[in-house]
């Protein structure tokens, strides 16, 4: 059955009942785990200083830390503040292996009035997990976690 992303994202923004950045990350990435199937990881990076990923709130096994711009998948998104979406990562040189047991990634970047605040990563042990329709369905989640969240 397909994903209910809209209902996803009222969920969310019911979840999301204060402002403050830490709890609302710490929930938007459990929410995602628990709601979405077939993921191994789901969690915030946060740009703290310039230009390197620092590992924010996550669901998942103990991941990699610190992450440059210049690597991996997450470090594309960051890069580029565009939504990455690999089917699967062993075909991308210079992906970042954190659990072996990954397959297919989706990184969104966060951004506010153009400045990157961090980005949020889902891993799936699943080949082609991710597709447009859940691109644009997470998409619109993080969308959610910017409008009510204080992003500094
Ligand atoms: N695979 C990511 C690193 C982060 S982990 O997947 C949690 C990357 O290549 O950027």
């Amino acid at each position: 059955m397909p994903i209910d992303y809209a209902l996803l994202a009222r969920q969310l923004e019911a979840l999301l009942d204060g402002r403050d950045w830490l709890t609302n990350s710490a929930q938007t990435c459990a929410f995602i785990m628990q709601e979405i199937p077939d993921l191994n990881w789901v969690g915030f990076y946060l740009q703290r200083q310039p230009e390197v990923l620092s590992l924010g709130p996550f669901q998942g096994k103990p991941a990699c830390h610190p992450i440059p711009f210049a690597k991996g998948v997450c470090g594309a998104a960051a890069r580029t503040q565009q939504t990455q979406r690999v089917d699967d990562v062993h075909a991308v040189a210079d992906h970042i292996a954190c659990d072996a047991a990954s397959n297919a990634e989706l990184v969104v970047p966060i951004s506010v009035n153009g400045h990157l605040w961090g980005v949020l990563d889902l891993d799936s042990p699943v080949k082609g997990r991710f597709n447009a329709a859940d691109q644009a369905g997470i998409e619109a989640l993080v969308a959610v976690f910017i409008e009510r969240t204080d992003l500094a």
